[in-house]
């Protein structure tokens, strides 16, 4: 059989462990899908879509309730960029937990790490896109945030949001940065991270003499598998968008005052949490910023896994990473819950 074009973004064959479910999770090549169902279904949602803020909220209540499948697309677009987030950070832990990031995948760590970062931008811009009443915290407090940086606080403040305060040259800005700038961008870093897998010689697996197999299989087998793992998490995806709408609050209007449904957007709620200590710049701004700096040196400033252990879960060589890893997965984990529970 004359290998497909899918089959040529695989090699002939690859040893049995690279493709086990129980070592990758899948996670990573679920993100590589979940980031073509955005990209298709973003297309299709900018047929309709208006970016003013008189019509921005009104175009996506046609999109959802009077377009024919409009709701659908909206959904499924609303659910892949939520399920991205966690398969992203399950394929983030895998990685450490694996000790899969030293030498010779120290730089693709680091292209992952970016990935990570322009994945939440997409998500916060394209939240800010809905233009509702839900979105006045993250678009009030964030861009404050930025004003709160000493000295180019204000400088940058006009930057991003075209003007003294949040307005159409906002919506306009965050519109460009979330279907061109940042996707151009993700195409890239995502082109890039996954050529570096194939020329760092593959998914990290332990030395021929700790293997337990030095079974193969065709990319045929693999090819089968992402099918398979497409088709479960198809299934997933298609039973959110059908049964649990994206939310959408009544649009933003000159006379909306009550933003009681206000509230940053669930991967951002640890940080909303934090800023109920005051000092935005120290915990809007810094403490956020030295956690993404801390998970991208952990290559760097951890002890590093062994080559003997490579391609094992919890190598005993970087219990370091994985306590500190944990950590901050905790931390996060208990703010974001704290930050859910009704204030009394
Ligand atoms: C949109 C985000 C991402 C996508 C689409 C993506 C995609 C992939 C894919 C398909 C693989 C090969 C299969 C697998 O290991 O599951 C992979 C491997 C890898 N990724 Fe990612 N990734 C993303 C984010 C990240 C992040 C956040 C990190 C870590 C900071 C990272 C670091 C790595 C490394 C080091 C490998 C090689 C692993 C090994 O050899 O065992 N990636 N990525």
């Amino acid at each position: 059989m004359r290998p497909s074009f899918y089959d040529h973004l695989h090699p002939p064959t690859i040893p049995a462990p690279q493709a086990r479910f129980r070592y990758t999770l899948a996670a990573g090549g679920l993100a590589v899908f979940f980031m073509l169902v955005l990209l298709v279904t973003g297309v299709l949602e900018m047929f309709y879509y208006i970016p003013t803020p008189e019509q921005a909220g009104a175009s996506i209540q046609t999109l959802t309730f009077l377009v024919p499948y409009g709701g659908l697309v909206r959904n499924l677009h609303y659910w892949s960029a939520q399920l991205l987030i966690v398969v992203v950070v399950l394929h983030l832990l895998r990685v450490i937990f694996t000790g899969a990031y030293i030498s010779p995948r120290r730089f693709n760590y680091l292209l992952g790490m970016s990935l990570l970062v322009i994945c939440l931008l997409m998500d916060f811009t394209g939240y800010i896109l809905r233009w509702d009443q839900g979105i006045h915290w993250a678009l009030v407090t964030s861009t404050n945030l930025i004003k709160s940086i000493p000295l180019i606080g204000s400088g940058l403040y006009t930057i991003l949001v075209g003007g003294s305060q949040p307005g159409s040259a906002t919506l306009i800005r965050f519109y460009g940065w979330h279907i061109f700038g940042l996707t151009l961008v993700a195409g890239v870093v995502l082109v890039w991270h996954l050529f570096r897998i194939r020329r760092d010689g593959g998914i990290a697996v332990p030395p021929p003499l700790k293997r337990e197999s030095l079974d193969r299989i065709s990319r045929y087998e693999l090819v089968r598998r992402e099918v398979l793992a497409i088709l479960l998490a198809s299934i997933a995806l298609l039973l959110l968008a059908v049964f649990v709408p994206a939310p959408l609050a009544p649009p933003i209007t000159e006379a909306s005052s009550n933003y009681a449904t206000a509230h940053a957007p669930w991967f951002f709620l640890w940080i909303q949490e934090m800023l109920k200590q005051g000092n935005p710049f120290l915990w809007g701004v810094v403490v956020p910023l030295v956690v993404i700096a801390a998970m991208t040196l952990i290559p760097y400033i951890f002890p590093k896994p062994t080559k003997d252990e490579l391609g094992k879960w919890f190598p005993h060589s970087n219990r370091l990473a994985q306590i500190f890893f944990i950590l901050i997965l905790l931390v996060i984990g208990i703010l974001t819950i704290v930050d859910l529970l009704p204030a009394s």
